[in-house]
Order: structure tokens, then sequence, then C-alpha cells
């Protein structure tokens, strides 16, 4: 696949929140957006709607043919059976997850969460008023775990929901066959709901193929609304799609409680660039995902050869770095470090939940030179400021 990386200049140019939100001084690896020029297949879709002047209100999802797309590309990578009836899309995968709480949840009820996390898990449990049951994942030098007796502790008859991250932001890890059993154990035992959010599912970097949790039985699969949405893997979050699907019909009459109008309209060129990323997109994936991988071993190269004090373990899906910069004697919060003497912005560790306090993520899916830069003025920053020999 031959495609030119865009220049700094060229990703200035952006109008995107990662590009903006920042002066034109600082790099930006915080929000998870990739740098990758569009896929061909979907800058083909959009031109051709564009083309058509096709911008008007869009068919219903299951009359355009996406269900059906969504469900033949289940079972092709994942080998997940999912009925056209079990399916409905929304306009983003965060606005799924408070609407499913509203829904599947009473206020004052326990959800069970995993730290550190993707801090909207952390806000929808608070703002959507129920109580957050905190189980940290336990950190090792080969990376994070799950600790079930934790588990059991974190959990009492208020208990209601597993909110799910899987694969798992920030952490990157994506757990194993039995891992996924011991929790399906765990949901069954407590009798909980899981709303299982698998947005980077598509992004496993080392080849093993992504488990979805409700593929992991009828009885698990009853249970689960499982999120999902082309936005991570074929970069395209300013489209606004996303998927739910339903283990079962008691799950989806919940949720169809809300009125139909709450849940936002269909974006005409969402519905085009998915019905492009999951029909024709693969290559472009297979290839964004071998760059991820060289990214992702280039930045454990890069902290292994010369930040021997910093705590990280490869990602095995995502594009994000999770870094433990605890033992190095900076002079205030690592984020505010490095956007302060490297001019880089990194995402704040502690917005991840306490058990991030002394972290940052570093989002790599950027151009090789931009990430050479982004390591360097990091690595300048902790040569002069951060205590650290040269
Ligand atoms: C785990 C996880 N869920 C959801 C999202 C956001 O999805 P959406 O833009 O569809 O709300 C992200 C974005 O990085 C994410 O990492």
């Amino acid at each position: 696949m031959t495609e030119r990386s865009p220049t700094l200049a060229e990703l200035r140019r952006r109008t995107s929140i990662k590009w903006q939100a920042y002066g034109p001084d600082v790099l930006p690896a915080w929000i998870a957006d990739m740098d990758f020029p569009v896929a061909p297949v979907i800058r083909a879709a959009i031109e051709a709607a564009l083309d058509r002047g096709d911008l008007g209100y869009p068919l219903g999802y299951e009359k355009s043919g996406l269900i059906d797309v969504f469900c033949a590309r289940m079972v092709a990578r994942y080998g997940w059976t999912v009925a056209p009836a079990q399916v409905d899309f929304f306009s983003d995968v965060v606005q799924t997850i408070y609407l499913a709480l509203l829904t599947l949840s009473e206020p004052g009820d326990g959800i069970v969460i995993q730290t550190p996390i993707y801090p909207p898990f952390l806000q929808a449990v608070r703002e959507t008023g129920r109580r957050a049951d905190i189980c940290p994942l336990t950190q090792s030098p080969t990376g994070y775990t799950i600790d079930f007796d934790l588990l059991e502790r974190a959990v009492d008859a208020r208990t209601r929901v597993f909110l799910l991250c899987h694969p798992h932001n920030p952490t990157g890890r994506a757990y194993t066959r039995s891992e996924l059993e011991g929790l399906a154990e765990f949901v069954r035992r407590h009798d909980l709901l899981v709303i299982s959010d698998e947005i980077h599912a598509d992004l496993m970097l080392d080849g093993r193929r992504h488990i979805p949790f409700a593929s992991l039985g009828a009885d698990i699969s009853k249970r689960t609304l499982t999120l999902t949405s082309p936005s991570k893997p074929f970069n395209i979050a300013g489209l606004c799609l996303a998927v739910a699907v339903f283990g079962s019909e008691p799950l989806s009459h919940r949720f169809s409680a809300l009125p139909a109008h709450v849940r936002g309209g269909r974006s005409a060129l969402g519905m085009a660039a998915a019905h492009a990323a999951w029909t024709e997109g693969e290559p472009w994936l297979e290839h964004t995902c071998a760059r991820l991988r060289v990214n992702r071993d280039r930045v454990a190269a890069f902290i292994a050869a010369h930040w021997p004090q910093v705590g990280h373990v490869p990602p095995e899906a995502t594009y994000l770095a999770w870094l433990d910069c605890r033992a190095l004697k900076l002079d205030r919060e690592a984020q505010a470090f490095f956007l302060r003497h490297a001019r880089v912005a990194l995402s704040e560790g502690p917005t991840f939940g306490s058990a991030g306090v002394g972290f940052v993520r570093l989002n790599f899916a950027t151009t090789p030179a931009v990430l050479e830069e982004i390591l360097g003025r990091m690595d300048e920053a902790l040569r002069r400021h951060g205590g650290m020999s040269g």
C-alpha cells in the first residue's frame, strides 16, 4: 500500500481537536485519533456520496444494508454470529454507554470498572448517579492482570453492571480466553449485566484474534451489550457512527424505553464510510496495524534504551502506550512536565482514575518522523529537567 505520510505542516492544518487544542509549538500525542491519511476506500465512498449530492436524511440502517455488512464482518473476522435483529446504531460509543447505564441500571447501582480506565467510563458512572465499584488491574513487570479476589471484594448486592473495556484502554491489554472465562464466571455468579466496549477490537497488534465477550456462550451473550465502532480502527471518529449488539431481547427492550429521538440522527457520511470500511477496508487495516506495530516497538525500544526508570509494557492492542513515570524525579505531574518542558501533549494519567497518578498515555499513531520528534523532545526534557544523566 503506497501512501505518502503527511508532513507536520499538513497535520497542523487539520482542524481536529487533537491538532488544535494546543499551541503551534506543541506536538499532540493525546486524544485517540491517528495521523495517517484517510483510507482510500473511505475517501472514495465519501467522494462518491458528494458527487451524488447525497447528504440528505439517510435510509434506516437495516434498509441501507449496513446491518448485514456488520454481521457478515463479525462472523468473518471473529467467528461471532450476530443476528441482524440484535444490532442497532448510534452516534458514538460514549453516548451509548450513558444511554445503557440510564436504561439498564438504577441510580445508586454499582458499576464495576477496572482502573486505570478510559476517563469517560468514570464520568459516565458519576454523571448518571451510579456508584463506581472500582477494581484496579494489578500492575506487574509483564503487564496488567485481573486480580479476581480483588474483584470479588469490589462488588456487593447493589452491583448491577460490569463496564468492560476490551481491549483495554489505556493499558493495551487484550484479555486472553482464560481471563475472559474468569470474568464470565464472575458476572454469571453475581448476575451482572455487561456493557462491553470493544472499540479497539480491530487493533490487535500481534495477530491474535479478538474474542468478543458475548461470544463466550449463550448465557453470557444474553447479559451482554457489546459496543463498537469503525471510528478507532479506521480513524473516522468525526463521522460519528457506533454499533450496539444486544445479546437478548429483554436487554434491547429495556434500552428501547428511551424515545428514539434521544439517540440522535444518522450520519450519511458516517454510514457511507462504515460500509466501505467493513466491505473493502481490510488491506488498509492490515497495513495500519503493521505500522502501529512498528511504532509500538520503536517506543518500547526507545524507553528501554533511554528511560530505564519508566515502567512500560508494550500494548497488545490499541495505539496507546501507558507510561509509568513515578520513578522519575519530575517537578510536577508527568503530563504537565512534558507539556511544559518538551512541548508534547500527552493524556493525563490521573484522569484515568487514581491508579493513573504518575502516569501518562502516549498516542503513537503518527508518522515515523513525528514520533521521533516526540520521543526526542521528551528525552531532552528529561535530561534537562528530570534528573536523568545524559
Ligand atoms: C475504550 C473507548 N471507548 C470509546 C471511545 C470513544 O468512542 P466514541 O468516539 O464512539 O464515543 C474511545 C476513544 O478513544 C475509547 O478508547
